[in-house]
């Protein structure tokens, strides 16, 4: 008997697959390579059609604020990875946050989250919600009992990053699921250090994963963008806040994004296996007091990556030890100026290694106070792991540390 046919599903199909086929979009002359549709409008066959297209009774394209062939071809391919029903783009990582906060919060709500953030996150949060008089809670990333007890009834938001920039420290997604699930909250993780090739947040039963695509998604430090995925119902009232708002990602930034897709799992993978191998250098080197990179955590942090990751990242923060001569700050910069093949730059998530000192730049904007509750202090040097071979890597480290 013949075997009977069937037609898959792009989202059955594995990562690398999806990654190559998924969200694809071909016009009528048939390119092979998706096109960058630069045009601010779509015309229309008739004043009916444009009627039906405006109320969204015609799915057809519009206007590129919200919608256009480029952007819906990164989104739905990013949906896919997330194993998310849909996907919203914005202009940046940051407008991302944003629009989580203007569609699920009013004046008199509440955020739930944790100092271990981005820090122009901790800035939104803490310098601008509160004009609007949304109130912001902080608790400990790693504890589960705090984030449990710190839930009251106007809690709409739980926010948070795993692993976090710069220290890697990991949330436990299933246990923070199942805190929002139980109180109705909406839960939202920045999966930037991982991207979906590493880490599927929504897999832990996470109602929405974040991205600044400007890092591991974009990979070669061209373009700034953001996405949010999730489940229907919650992207539709986010692409309502950027269609109205206007935070779009631009047809030409949505097609780099979109190709960069499909070497992500590559990239991650390969800049990984390097950042292993510069992690334990670095967990051996005399100058060093601690790094802070999955496989080197405390046993139950470590084992919380095993169990939501596929490999560490390609982020290693490492604490200088004090010294009697320099001050922690002098030192950790001096280090820095003496690096030669890393670029001296804040962006993370190039093919190109980075060094950046989080205390001065990243988190330069936030009080003393804040960096210390996100235990960001002056001695702390984050990597970012590129594409060069791990031992000229290495060599360079060597270079300008006393190890
Ligand atoms: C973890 C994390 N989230 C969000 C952002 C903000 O992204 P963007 O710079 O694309 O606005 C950054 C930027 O470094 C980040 O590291």
């Amino acid at each position: 008997m013949p075997r009977k046919k069937t037609k898959k599903n792009m989202k059955d199909y594995n990562f690398s697959t999806k990654a190559v086929r998924a969200g694809s979009y071909r016009s009528q002359a048939g390119e092979h390579s998706e096109g960058i549709y630069v045009t601010s409008s779509f015309v229309f066959k008739s004043a009916h059609e444009a009627h039906s297209r405006f109320i969204g009774d015609d799915p057809g394209m519009v206007y590129s604020r919200f919608s256009n062939p480029s952007t819906d071809m990164f989104e739905k391919r990013l949906a896919c990875l997330e194993n998310a029903e849909d996907c919203v783009s914005t202009s940046s990582g940051m407008s991302a946050i944003l629009c989580c906060c203007l569609a699920f919060l009013k004046s008199g709500d509440e955020i739930l989250t944790t100092p271990s953030l981005f820090g122009a996150t901790i800035q939104l949060f803490n310098s601008i919600l509160p004009r609007y008089g949304i109130t912001v809670k902080y608790v400990r990333l790693t504890n589960n009992q705090e984030w449990k007890s710190a839930v009251n009834a106007n809690t709409k938001i739980i926010y948070l990053e795993t692993p976090s920039n710069p220290l890697n420290e990991i949330a436990d997604l299933a246990s923070i699921a199942e805190i929002s699930k139980k109180n109705k909250i909406i839960s939202i993780v920045d999966n930037c250090l991982c991207t979906p090739a590493l880490q599927r947040p929504l897999n832990f039963s996470i109602d929405l994963v974040l991205h600044s695509a400007t890092k591991f998604i974009d990979g070669q430090g061209r373009v700034l963008g953001g996405a949010i995925a999730g489940r229907k119902e919650l992207i539709d009232k986010l692409r309502g806040i950027v269609r109205t708002c206007g935070p779009c990602l631009s047809s030409f930034n949505a097609w780099v994004l979109f190709k960069s897709l499909e070497t992500l799992k590559i990239r991650m993978n390969a800049q990984s296996e390097s950042a292993i191998k510069i992690a334990q250098w670095l967990n051996n080197c005399n100058e060093v007091e601690k790094v802070f990179f999955p496989g080197l955590l405390s046993r139950s942090q470590n084992a919380l990556a095993q169990v939501q990751q596929s490999q560490p990242g390609c982020i290693i923060s490492f604490s200088i030890k004090s010294q009697k001569s320099t001050g922690l700050k002098d030192r950790a910069w001096k280090i820095i100026d003496n690096i030669q093949l890393f670029s001296k730059t804040g962006n993370l998530g190039d093919s190109r290694s980075t060094i950046t000192h989080p205390s001065t730049t990243t988190h330069g904007r936030i009080t003393e106070d804040e960096r210390e509750k996100a235990g960001i202090h002056s001695g702390l040097i984050r990597l970012s792991i590129g594409l060069e071979d791990a031992s000229d890597l290495i060599s360079d480290l060597k270079n300008s540390l006393s190890c």
